[in-house]
């Protein structure tokens, strides 16, 4: 099948008041993982990389590899959608490797960690809409400051920034974006809120009034991960050192689809599963050095994972 479109999957998602899935993959096991997930699942799904973060050493081939593999699962409606790029030339670079999708995230100062100024974020992120609009390509902006560890940014920001609904108005009038990643509470990474209300954090009216005020911008939810304690235990039981936090729960994330959220970007989940498989393999079969023994049990728990959250985002089953 030729890939989809953000717009594309996402208009069946707004028909059908789910969400649908946008995994981030560094790897073409993991890619294989999310694929097979949703050929199982019946679900569509958004394959998600991030510039400058994968397990290879040439892009190029990488994107291309990415693609060709998307393409091969006939049956599953797929989007491929550059996660967070950070600038105009990694977007141009995925446009021109076939992602059918590209975030531009301007949200921040291209040279900082700090908040952009408004109007400079409108600029480029309306300077990426122009290139990718007669490409067939969806766009997709930031508005508002997500917390966490994210591409390029390394620091946790101690405040997240939260989404205006008269700027997000303006900012998809001026941009012409067709999805709106909103920050709405919630924190990207594997450390996320150091207490249990933190899964409670989600601003729900927030998101129904951008909703309501943007009905035909997909909203987009970042920082989604659960951070499960029993993937964080496995982890520190077999020689990992993640420090226990809380995430957001699987019912949040209901109440934030059934609020207006469209994609919901995961990446730390998906992560926290493979190590845990990939340190308990290791540390109980230490005599074994083959490679795809040791991979298939990682692969298993990735693929897991994201068919629970198929199922959980209303996605699964719908093909
Ligand atoms: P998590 O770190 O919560 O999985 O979020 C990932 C993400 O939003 C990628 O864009």
């Amino acid at each position: 099948m030729t890939l989809e479109t953000l717009r594309e999957v996402l208009g069946r998602a707004e028909e059908g008041a789910y969400a649908v899935g946008a995994f981030n993959v560094s790897s073409l096991d993991q890619a294989v993982a999310v694929l097979d997930a949703a050929e199982t699942e019946r679900s569509p799904v958004i394959v998600q990389a991030i510039a400058g973060m994968s397990a290879y050493s040439d892009e190029s081939r990488w994107w291309h590899r990415l693609r060709a593999l998307c393409e091969e699962y006939a049956q599953v409606a797929v989007a491929l959608h550059l996660d967070h790029g950070r600038t105009y030339d990694d977007c141009a670079r995925a446009i021109d490797h076939g992602f059918t999708s590209v975030m531009i995230d301007a949200s921040r100062a291209a040279d900082s960690d700090a908040p952009a100024a408004f109007l400079d974020n409108v600029e480029l992120t309306g300077r990426v809409t122009t290139l990718a609009r007669p490409a067939g390509v969806s766009v997709e902006g930031e508005l508002g400051t997500i917390g966490g560890a994210e591409a390029g940014v390394t620091g946790i920001l101690e405040e997240i920034v939260f989404a205006d609904p008269d700027q997000a108005v303006e900012f998809v009038d001026a941009t012409g974006v067709d999805a709106l990643a909103i920050a709405v509470g919630t924190s990207h990474g594997s450390v996320k809120f150091t207490d249990e209300a933190g899964g409670q954090r989600l601003r729900l009216a927030l998101i129904a009034e951008i909703r309501e005020r943007l009905p035909d911008t997909f909203l987009v939810l970042h920082g989604s991960s659960s951070v499960p304690a029993d993937a964080v235990t496995a982890i520190n039981l077999h020689g990992g050192q993640v420090r226990p936090s809380y995430g957001i729960s699987p019912g949040q994330k209901s109440e934030g689809i059934a609020a207006g959220i469209r994609k919901i970007n995961q990446g730390t989940d998906s992560h926290l599963a493979w190590s845990a498989a990939l340190r308990t393999f290791l540390d109980e079969n230490a005599a074994v050095v083959e490679p795809s023994e040791q991979l298939a049990p990682a692969i298993a728990a990735f693929r897991g994972m994201v068919a629970q959250r198929m199922r959980e985002f209303g996605s699964a089953g719908r093909f």
